[in-house]
């Protein structure tokens, strides 16, 4: 049995007082949430001290949005994995469609998320299509092509650890969800591309959907027999939406 989880994507928002706002108006309900789901939060890196002492004796776990694959060296504006562990960072997001969309490969995906999983940590990876992509019929191939890269490089044992979040790109901060039926078809392709290489790590892998989750759709999506929980942008910003969302997963 896979243990749902639920990840709030923070992105580029927030302030001292707006984060601590936030998280200090949901984590008593997250952390009774948390008994029944994974619930992690992802701030900007600037709060992570911030968020690690509130989150300290609560269930609900800190992640973090991106991680350079050097341990440390002449690269300005970066954080390293292993850094990320002196704030108690369990989980990475990586290679999200915003970034890939500023030029990042499958490739630096892959050596992000081996760097992440080195430190004991475990990876988030974003994969998913564009719309021109989807309306060329390409959904599936580009999503094995980002998905095959994460799995030559790090091996498919590492897999079984390993998050995987399929996120359309036009589903993403658009208002347009995924149809329960469209994700689950999606997230049944990526554990079946997985399967087809080992058994174990398919059925262990846990396949979040994002794009768009709000407290509407949340339990239909989390219904389906692939899917796993959640990557919330948008609706993780809103306490109640958010703690909605969590509730979601366990009915
Ligand atoms: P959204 O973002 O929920 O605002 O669509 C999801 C994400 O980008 O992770």
């Amino acid at each position: 049995m896979r243990r749902s989880l639920v990840a709030a994507n923070w992105k580029m928002n927030g302030s001292r007082e707006f984060i601590t706002e936030l998280l200090g108006a949901m984590l008593k309900r997250l952390d009774v949430a948390a008994t029944e789901t994974d619930i992690l939060v992802c701030p900007p890196a600037p709060y992570y001290d911030l968020c690690a002492g509130m989150l300290e004796g609560s269930a609900v776990k800190l992640g973090a949005q991106n991680a350079h694959e050097a341990q440390s060296g002449a690269f300005t504006g970066e954080i390293a994995a292993n850094m990320l562990t002196d704030f108690d960072v369990s989980m990475v997001i990586l290679g999200h469609s915003e970034r890939r969309s500023d030029g990042e490969t499958d490739e630096q995906v892959a050596h992000k998320c081996a760097a992440v999983l080195a430190q004991g940590m475990l990876p988030i990876v974003c994969v998913g299509e564009t719309l021109q992509e989807r309306e060329a019929g390409q959904a599936e191939s580009v999503v094995k092509r980002q998905l095959g890269a994460v799995l030559d490089h790090c091996g498919i044992e590492a897999l079984a650890e390993a998050v995987i979040a399929y996120e359309p790109v036009w589903a993403i901060g658009t208002g347009e969800t995924a149809t329960p039926e469209q994700a689950q078809q999606m997230h049944a392709f990526i554990r079946g591309t997985v399967a087809q290489q080992s058994g174990h790590s398919a059925a262990k892998m846990r396949i979040l959907y994002g794009g768009s989750v709000n407290a509407g759709n949340a339990a239909a999506l989390f219904a389906q027999e692939d899917i796993d929980g959640g990557l919330v942008g948008g609706a993780s910003l809103k306490p109640d939406e958010f703690i909605t969302i969590c509730e979601s997963v366990s009915k």
